[in-house]
Formats: C-alpha cells, sequence, structure tokens
C-alpha cells in the first residue's frame, strides 16, 4: 500500500516550509543579559564565553548603542562589584552612588525608550556570595532578613530608572514584599519579572566566574531548586501570580524546555526563559572545536526555547542572533 498521508508535502519548498512554520524568532523576543565592571574604556572577555565581555560603564553604553541598532531593546545587566564594597547585608546594592544604580540611570538617560530589567539578589554585593543574608554563626540563608534587603534593593533600581525588576534571589515572599516596598513609594508602574523557577545548576559557572559571585562557602540549595522537581515550579507559579509577578521565568533553559512547558500550560502571565551562561559556553566550545554549526545551533536553541513556550528569551546570543535574523 503506497502512503496516503504524506506530510513531506509540507515541506517541499522553501516557500512552503516557511509558510507552515509554527514558531519564529524576532528581535522582540530577546533580553540582553550584559556585565558591568568599575573603571573606563575598557572591555575584557570572559575567558569562559568566547563573544561576550565585561564592559566598564562607557562601553557598555557603546554595547547599547550596537544592539539597538541590531534591534534589539530589553537589556539585563549585572554588575561586578569591588571586594572592598562588599559586605554581609549587600549595602552598596542601594547605593544611588554606586557602579550599577548610576549606570542603569546613565543607559536610560541615553536610550529613554529602551527597557531594563534590573536584577535583585544580594550575591554581586555580598562578602558571602549568597544571594540572600547568611547568618553569621549557623550559616543559614535567613529568608525575612534577606526580604528587608532585596525590598530596598528594587526600591533603588526603580528610582534608578529600572523598567523591570527581576528578583533571582529564590527567597519566599520576595514578589509581594518587592510589589508592596515599590507600590507604596508610587512606583506601582515598575514591573516585575520573577525568577520563578530558578534550579541551583552547574550551568551558571561562567556568570559566576564573570562577576566572581561564587558562594564563599555552601551551595545554593536551600533557595534554588532541586533540578528533578517540575510540579515545584507549578506551586512557585501558583504562589507569584498570588504575589503579584506581571511576568515568569524558568532558568536555565535547555535542560528545562518541560519545564518551560509546564509553567506556560498554567499561566496567562507572560513566559520568558534565561538561556544562562554555561549553555552558551557549550556551544560556543564546540562551534570553536568545529564540532558543531555555532550558527545553525545557536538559532535552532533560541528557536526551541520558544517552542518549549518562551515569549520572551534572556540570552547572551541576543546580537549574533540579531545580525543572522537582519541577514535572513
Ligand atoms: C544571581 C544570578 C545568577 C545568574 C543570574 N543571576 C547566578 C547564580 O544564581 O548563582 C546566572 C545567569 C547565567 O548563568 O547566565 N542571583
Amino acid at each position: 500500500m503506497l502512503p496516503t498521508h504524506r506530510p513531506r508535502r509540507n515541506r517541499k519548498s522553501e516557500v512552503i516550509r516557511n509558510m507552515v512554520q509554527e514558531t519564529n524568532l524576532t528581535t522582540n523576543d530577546f533580553i540582553y543579559p550584559l556585565f558591568l565592571i568599575e573603571g573606563q574604556n575598557q572591555t575584557i572577555e570572559v575567558s569562559s564565553m568566547p563573544g561576550i565581555y565585561r564592559f566598564t560603564a562607557d562601553r557598555l553604553i557603546d554595547e547599547i548603542g550596537q544592539a539597538v541598532a541590531l534591534g534589539i531593546k530589553a537589556f539585563a545587566p549585572f554588575p561586578s562589584i569591588n571586594d572592598a564594597l562588599k559586605d554581609r547585608l549587600a549595602k552598596e546594592s542601594a547605593n544611588p552612588e554606586g557602579l550599577y544604580l548610576k549606570t542603569v540611570a546613565d543607559i536610560k538617560r541615553q536610550f529613554p525608550d529602551v527597557v531594563i530589567m534590573t536584577d535583585v539578589a544580594m550575591d554581586p554585593y555580598s562578602s558571602d556570595g549568597h544571594d540572600g543574608v547568611v547568618d553569621a554563626e549557623s550559616g543559614e540563608i535567613l529568608n525575612d532578613a534577606s526580604l528587608e534587603v532585596l525590598g530596598q534593593m528594587a526600591l533603588a533600581q526603580a528610582r534608578a530608572g529600572a523598567d523591570i525588576i527581576g528578583p533571582s534571589d529564590m527567597m519566599d515572599g520576595r514578589v509581594a514584599w518587592i510589589r508592596d516596598v515599590l507600590d507604596r513609594n508610587a512606583f506601582s508602574h515598575v514591573s516585575i519579572m520573577s525568577y520563578t523557577a530558578k534550579y541551583a545548576s552547574a550551568f551558571y559557572g561562567p556568570f559566576r566566574d564573570a562577576l566572581d559571585s561564587a558562594p564563599k562557602k555552601g551551595d545554593k540549595k536551600s533557595y534554588q531548586m532541586n533540578p528533578a522537581n517540575k510540579r515545584e515550579a507549578l506551586r512557585e507559579l501558583a504562589l507569584d501570580e498570588q504575589e503579584g509577578a506581571d511576568m515568569v521565568m524558568v532558568k536555565p533553559a535547555l535542560s528545562y524546555l518541560d519545564v518551560i512547558h509546564a509553567v506556560k500550560e498554567h499561566t496567562h502571565l507572560p513566559v520568558t526563559a534565561y538561556n544562562v551562561s554555561g549553555e552558551y559556553a557549550m556551544i560556543k566550545a564546540a562551534a570553536q572545536n568545529g564540532w558543531v554549526d555555532g550558527e545553525k545551533t545557536m538559532m535552532e536553541v533560541l528557536l526551541s526555547i520558544k517552542r518549549a513556550g518562551a515569549d520572551a528569551i534572556l540570552t547572551y546570543f541576543a546580537k549574533e542572533a540579531a545580525e543572522v535574523l537582519r541577514r535572513g
């Protein structure tokens, strides 16, 4: 019997393939994470992330200019803070004259239309390298003491002009806490994109190198999620919705496409995914060895994250992918 059904007919030409394509990437989908360092006129490549740099503020603004010219409109800067400014309570995180907040304000002055998402977590500013307050004796991460710090950090970021606050710390109740602090201070227009399901992942290694933000002791397993769990992500989702998150995120992306899909099926909020540093590094390393075609692999990965259910993607590939999209 010859086949009655021939799905290949829908693949027979480029035009037909494009016509029936279910998922498309555009530069509207990208949020570009950037690493910010002290100083002037310097760009230093992250050794584990070829093509990704740590920028001084002036160079970071140039980089944003280049990305904007390619159609990228949203950015997520992360700071590398001098060790001398780190302390147990991450006080530098709320300093309006500090590196991060001054640069955020500068970016918004130069590019009023771009969207800036700021990161809320203590690790870049904490002498302990943890996202929350560490109890000096027990070494425990103190949830409710952390909320106080995170709220002040978020408020300072809103004052600096952040459009979206991105709590990446995974403390319980932080979305509601931050929403309340923002609303009581006339920042009800500032959005919250919650890192809803952030896993305790080995894929953050290159990021911690770039910012020198690895925990000094222990790991992050008492607040970041166990990679084995999916239903727990839906519990976090329900809480973030109740607490007033505007957008939710799954992080990392590639080993968690099933989680992205599950989250998408259970919410009406926009879903984002963070294609993290280690995921970037793997593709770059394989491409540099000539083991995969870097450009095609990049586009396939980004498309897959969208197909799984992400409405937007935080990705270090943003500029490179925008160049590919521009070429068509
Ligand atoms: C900090 C933070 C991390 C990342 C984003 N925000 C690292 C961590 O939790 O240790 C990782 C991003 C990446 O790997 O690209 N709270």
